[in-house]
């Protein structure tokens, strides 16, 4: 299959900063992208208090803006969830769902991501939607077993747009990437999977996450079915995220 030429970088701050951080880290990506303007899709994952605050700043940019997860319900009686209606209400665009921290520490099933894809696309939000093995799975060769556990239980029905992020539990945050051996792999089984399952298999997005750097971007880039990266720490600094960008 052709390589796609526009990608889609997206930057998940996860739960850092200040506002004071937020404000400054999104006007200097601002500045870059009036400098250095790209083609392809950026999008920044804020929490959700400094969403607001990212968004006017990106503002006149085509930098786009997501959460970091959504509720399964619209509105209502649901202390402490955030509605992806409220969050296509400021001006987001996009919203992870499935990241392995959120299936790891408070109980996100594969069930509970696929109603979060689906009130996504009801709120007109792109899911990206994240699937990755442990690395006792990896030890145990059950790797691709696992994936298409979660992609028989985690992708939405509805035949609109989202995003697959794979991203290996055993590479996010520790500085351990994927080989790109191991990379090309899983993101030509999930492209087959998606041939065999959905309408759109061709157009969907399939991210790679997990230590993505400056150094490492521009050959994970390159290959195969890779159509993107969820960058976290490596987001976190205009100048190595917008390098990531140029190596696009
Ligand atoms: P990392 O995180 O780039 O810091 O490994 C990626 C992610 O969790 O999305």
């Amino acid at each position: 299959m052709a390589q796609k030429s526009k990608k889609l970088i997206v930057g998940n701050w996860k739960m850092n900063g200040t506002q004071e951080f937020a404000r400054d880290l999104a006007a200097d990506l601002a500045e870059k992208w009036y400098v250095t303007p790209s083609d392809h899709q950026i999008v920044i994952c804020p929490p959700f208090p400094y969403l607001s605050i990212t968004l006017n700043r990106l503002f006149g940019t085509e930098i786009a803006c997501g959460a970091q997860d959504c509720s399964i319900q619209e509105k209502g009686a649901y202390t402490g969830e955030v509605s992806a209606f409220m969050l296509k209400d400021i001006g987001c665009n996009f919203v992870i769902v499935g990241h392995s921290e959120r299936r790891q520490y408070h109980h996100v099933t594969s069930e509970l991501v696929r109603q979060k894809a689906e009130i996504a696309f009801k709120a007109d939000l792109i899911p990206i939607i994240c699937i990755g093995e442990t690395l006792s799975d990896r030890e145990g060769q059950r790797t691709l077993e696992i994936l298409e556990e979660q992609l028989k239980e985690s992708m939405p029905l509805s035949d609109q747009d989202f995003t697959i992020a794979y991203e290996p539990v055993w590479a996010i945050g520790t500085g351990k990437t994927a080989t790109s051996k191991e990379v090309l792999e899983v993101h030509a089984f999930i492209r087959s999977w998606l041939q065999k399952n959905r309408k759109k298999a061709a157009d969907t997005p399939i991210l790679y996450g997990g230590s993505v750097n400056e150094q490492n971007a521009k050959e994970i880039l390159s290959l195969e079915n890779v159509d993107g990266v969820l960058v976290g720490g490596a987001s976190l600094k205009a100048e190595s995220f917008w390098q990531i960008i140029q190596s696009a």
